[in-house]
């Protein structure tokens, strides 16, 4: 990365991120001490805030400069109220993994729209923040293991031994009413190395959690996932730190706390970021059973 590359005015910039509420890394403390900015020292600063080509993506795409302050942040849980793809760039990646239920790219319809006004998915429309979100776990060579439909096509890395299923169980599944089959289930792409444990089956079977379950809890996503199916998986992979993109209510919290391992949430939607903030708080008892 040149110089050229890099944001004109420093200053401005931490001016303006200080001024947004943003905490910034490093070079901000600096700045808030009141250091002098150089021609020297700025250049040094610029490229250790900016160390990486991607977190210039991030700055071009959205404007963020380091990790915005927490939403919600206790036992090694944290969640950030965002875009995952503005925040990735910022976060460690040292002994993590990716389990994330992203937007599938199948712009969802569901039946809880009527009772619960606009359930559609942010970003469902195509494929861009599941890609985003692999190419970022690739470039940091870290395991990203990612929800996916059949209806949509798969990632371009992943071949059929990569896929597992998700049996949602019998009481699911819509789709074409003149079809004689339905489809209850759901993919899991497993990209990278190091997954560990006990061999078990590719189906995994845990039911889907119904509208009404989830609502009796005070959620309101059309696709939250059954905690144990993300346990399941977690136990999987490799590391100490978990990191869904895509956080939704939070199960993929829920999961790794249960099982010890500290996580890291990102969802665009406050109104989900809400309802995982309330239910890690509540040290909420895991009532999706498997199947
Ligand atoms: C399939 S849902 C996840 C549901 C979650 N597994 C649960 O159990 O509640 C995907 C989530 O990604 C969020 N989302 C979409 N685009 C995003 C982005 N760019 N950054 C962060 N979150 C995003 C949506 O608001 C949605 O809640």
């Amino acid at each position: 990365m040149s110089d050229s590359d890099l944001p004109g005015d420093w200053v401005a910039l931490h001016e303006a991120a200080w001024a947004a509420g943003w905490s910034i890394d490093g070079a901000s403390a600096g700045y808030r001490a009141g250091w002098t900015y150089t021609a020297t020292t700025h250049d040094r600063r610029q490229r250790r805030a900016f160390a990486t080509a991607s977190a210039m993506r991030a700055w071009a795409a959205g404007g963020y400069v380091g990790l915005p302050a927490p939403y919600y942040d206790h036992h090694g849980i944290t969640i950030y109220h965002g875009d995952c793809q503005a925040i990735l760039p910022w976060l460690t990646s040292t002994g993590a993994a990716v389990v994330s239920d992203v937007p599938y790219g199948r712009v969802l319809r569901s039946s809880r729209n009527g009772a619960h006004g606009n359930c559609a998915i942010a970003n469902d429309d195509d494929t861009t923040v599941r890609d985003a979100i692999i190419a970022w776990a690739t470039e940091r060579r870290i395991p990203a293991v990612i929800f996916g439909s059949p209806a949509v096509p798969r990632p371009a890395a992943i071949t059929p031994a990569r896929v597992l299923i998700w049996d949602k169980g019998e009481h699911v599944g819509m789709g074409d009413l003149t079809w004689p089959w339905k489809p209850n289930y759901e993919e899991i792409y497993i990209l990278g190395d190091g997954y560990q444990g006990r061999r078990t089956s590719s189906v995994l079977r845990y039911n889907a959690i119904a509208g009404t379950v989830a609502l009796a809890h005070g959620r309101t996503h059309p696709t939250e996932k059954p905690v144990g199916l993300m346990q399941a998986l977690i136990t999987k992979c490799p590391g100490t730190l978990i990191i869904d993109p895509t956080m939704g209510t939070g199960a993929t919290l829920v999961a790794a706390k249960n099982l010890g391992r500290c996580a890291i949430g990102i969802e665009l939607d406050e109104r989900y970021c809400e309802q995982a903030a309330q239910r890690l708080a509540q040290e909420v008892l895991d009532f999706d059973e498997a199947a």
